[in-house]
């Protein structure tokens, strides 16, 4: 294998570049080439790139974001445009793709091998963690450790003054930021979308659960974590329900694209660093059509498509340790 390609794609996440590097020096240990194309698709189609050498990833395992940039594309779901990135990459001799991203991400890379005969391999890079075979994804740890720090200090004004906040985080259609934020924020009270019933039971769960505290605290502070796209209106018209209902100052906190910056911590420089090597190695195996991932601390691979048809579960302990904490408080 003399040449292959690396891109990131979708929503940026924390550890991109560790695994940029990661790729970048793995790749020079067998004398191969890297392009890199910058933002992600986009790049592809309009020959935005640049070889990458191991002085170009020097000092960029620390840094937020992307260096190549990222994007969604959506003109890449048409024929032509797979077409046309095919013939770029025969151009410049491009034997695999490498593509850091999301299953959106994965979705084009297959797309991509329809009409190309290279390998495409896909890297789990998501701040959101909903991607099946790989315990985690890459960015999702620091994500979660943005989310604690930022529930922390919602904590302190709502003491203070005894309010009620509504703390949404992202996650898109997964509830792992949530959860696991939640939990180690020790929030009162959360809403995800694996476990939600109906907005009605948790509206009544939260001002059963609020009357308890107030009663027994004779104040209220009181902290709830709600994943996106998950209530109409999300965090604010939670909080405004919640003032009508309840007489008591409701604020919302929406955390946003805060979640997807900052230098990311050790969990995801170490997970993003061995799934770039990884992902070399499995292009120089000749493997084609997968997702490189890991598992109980094993780099494994796994049909790229598998990446979005199984859908992975919360930590079910974690999910039963959070019930009974809410039970508990319920109770007189
Ligand atoms: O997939 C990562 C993510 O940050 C989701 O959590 C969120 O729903 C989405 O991207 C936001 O996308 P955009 O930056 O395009 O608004």
């Amino acid at each position: 294998m003399k040449k292959i390609a690396i891109l990131t794609s979708g929503g940026d996440a924390p550890g991109m570049n560790a695994c940029i590097r990661a790729i970048v020096l793995t790749a020079a240990r067998f004398d191969i080439e890297v392009i890199g194309y910058a933002h992600g698709y986009n790049g592809l189609l309009n020959q935005e790139y640049a070889s990458l050498r191991p002085r170009d990833v020097h000092n960029i395992i620390q840094r937020g974001g992307t260096i190549l940039r990222s994007a969604r594309c959506d003109a890449f779901k048409s024929e032509n445009a797979a077409q046309l990135a095919a013939q770029h990459l025969n151009t410049l001799g491009i034997e695999a793709l490498l593509v850091i991203g999301g299953d959106g991400s994965f979705r084009g890379a297959l797309h991509l091998s329809q009409f190309w005969q290279g390998q495409v391999i896909g890297i789990p890079g998501t701040i959101d963690n909903d991607i099946v075979g790989s315990d985690a994804t890459i960015g999702y740890y620091t994500a979660i450790e943005t989310a604690l720090e930022s529930i922390d200090k919602v904590r302190d004004t709502a003491d203070a003054h005894e309010r009620v906040f509504v703390v949404e985080v992202m996650g898109r259609h997964a509830g792992f930021i949530g959860l696991h934020a939640a939990v180690a924020s020790s929030a009162d009270y959360v809403v995800v979308p694996e476990l939600i019933k109906d907005t009605k039971t948790e509206l009544n769960a939260i001002l059963s659960q609020l009357d308890e505290i107030k009663r027994r605290r004779g104040h209220c502070s009181y902290v709830i974590v709600i994943s996106e796209n998950l209530w109409a209106g999300g965090a604010t018209e939670l909080a405004t329900i919640l003032h009508k209902e309840t007489q008591l100052e409701c604020r919302p906190v929406i955390l946003g694209h805060v979640q997807r910056g900052g230098s990311p911590v050790s969990q995801d420089r170490l997970l993003a660093t061995k799934l770039g090597a990884y992902a070399v190695e499995e292009a120089i195996a000749g493997k084609n059509r997968i997702m490189v991932g890991e598992i109980n601390q094993q780099p494994v691979s796994n049909e790229l498509a598998s990446a979005w048809t199984n859908t992975k579960s919360l930590d079910g302990y974690l999910v039963k340790v959070q019930t009974d904490f809410f039970n508990l408080s319920k109770q007189p």
